[in-house]
C-alpha cells in the first residue's frame, strides 16, 4: 500500500499524540513497511483512513497496533556496556552505603523506563546479583515499563531466541542466569523474581510510580521532539529519590536541560543525580 504526503501527515499527527514519536515527511518508507499489514487487516484503503478509524471511540486495539508497529524495540543485554559498569562499581555501592543507616537498608527500587523486551531490566538484575551475594534476602524491585504491548508480554515471559541471547551475553553469564528450552532461553526464576513489568505510556502522568533509587531511561527520548524530551526528563526525575541516579542513552546528553542535569562521569559512562542537594560550601 503506497503512502502519500497526506497519509504521512495524518499518521504523524496520530502517532505524535499517541506516543510522542516524531515522524517527518521522510518517514514514508517506515509507515509502508510497518503499517501496511495493520491497515490491510483493518480493511482500510489507505493510511489516512487507518488514522480516522483509530480515532473512533473504543478503538484502543487499533491504536495499540499502530503504536506497536511504529515504535522501535531495538535493544540488547548490557547495551553499551559502560553504563552497567558505572552502575556496578559506582552508583550501586554508593547507594548501598548511603542506605546503611536508614530504616530500610536493603530496599532498592529501580525503574527501566522504555524497557522494550526486558533485556535492560534483566541486565540490571544480573549486575545486582553479581554485586550483592545475598541479593535474595534483599527487598529489590526492578520495574520495567514500555508502551508496546507485545514487548511487555515478551519481557514478562523472560524468554529469548538464540539471536537475542547472543547479543550481549557471555557464555558463563548465560548458563548462570538462563535455562535452555530447545530453541529459546528462559530467565531463571531467581532473576525473574526481581523484575516486574507493566505497560506505561511515558507521555501520561507518572502517578503511582516511585520514588526510585535509580532510573534507566535510554534510547526513547531520541524519538521525541525537544519539548516532550525536556518535559519527560523533568517528570522522570521527579520520581527519583533525593540523590537518586538517572542513566540515559550513550548518544543522549541532558546538558541542555539546565543545572538540574549536571553530568557525572564514571567508568567511561555518564549519569545524572537531578535531585542531589548541592554540596555545602565551607564558610
Ligand atoms: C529503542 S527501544 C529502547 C530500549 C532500551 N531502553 C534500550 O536502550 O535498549 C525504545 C522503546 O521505547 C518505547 N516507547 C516509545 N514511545 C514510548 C512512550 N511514549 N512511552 C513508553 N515507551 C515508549 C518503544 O516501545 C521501545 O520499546
Amino acid at each position: 500500500m503506497q503512502v502519500t504526503p497526506e497519509d504521512i501527515t495524518a499518521v504523524a499527527a496520530l502517532v505524535g499524540e499517541l506516543c510522542g514519536v516524531v515522524l517527518d515527511q521522510s518517514k514514508g518508507y517506515l509507515i509502508e513497511s510497518r503499517l501496511a499489514g495493520v491497515a490491510k487487516e483493518a480493511g482500510c484503503a489507505n493510511y489516512t483512513e487507518l488514522c480516522r478509524m483509530a480515532r473512533l471511540p473504543n478503538n484502543r486495539h487499533l491504536q495499540n497496533q499502530i503504536i506497536d508497529g511504529i515504535t522501535t524495540q531495538e535493544t540488547l543485554f548490557f547495551r553499551d556496556g559502560s553504563p552497567f559498569e558505572a552502575l556496578q562499581y559506582k552508583a550501586l555501592p554508593e547507594l548501598i552505603d548511603s542506605k546503611s543507616g536508614s530504616a530500610f537498608p536493603k530496599r532498592i527500587r529501580i525503574w527501566s523506563a522504555a524497557a522494550s523486551t526486558g533485556q535492560e531490566a534483566y541486565s540490571i538484575a544480573m549486575v545486582m546479583h553479581e554485586l550483592i551475594p545475598d541479593i535474595l534476602s534483599w527487598d529489590v524491585n526492578i520495574l520495567g515499563t514500555d508502551i508496546c504491548d507485545t514487548a511487555i508480554k515478551q519481557a514478562s515471559l523472560g524468554r529469548y531466541a538464540a539471536h537475542e541471547i547472543q547479543r550481549g551475553l557471555q557464555p558463563p553469564v548465560l548458563s548462570k542466569y538462563f535455562i535452555n528450552e530447545g530453541r529459546t532461553w528462559r530467565v531463571k526464576d531467581e532473576l525473574r523474581s526481581m523484575v516486574t513489568f507493566q505497560r506505561r505510556n511515558l507521555l501520561e502522568p507518572l502517578t503511582g510510580l516511585g520514588p526510585f533509587d535509580i532510573i534507566f531511561c535510554r534510547n526513547v527520548a531520541i524519538y521525541f521532539n525537544a519539548e516532550t524530551r525536556r518535559d519527560l526528563f523533568n517528570r522522570i526525575s521527579d520520581r527519583l529519590a533525593p540523590g537518586g541516579y538517572l542513566f540515559v542513552g550513550s548518544s543522549e546528553s541532558l546538558g541542555d536541560l539546565g543545572p538540574r542535569f549536571m553530568p557525572q562521569h564514571h567508568c567511561r559512562s555518564v549519569f545524572y543525580q537531578p535531585n542531589r542537594r548541592p554540596a555545602l560550601v565551607p564558610a
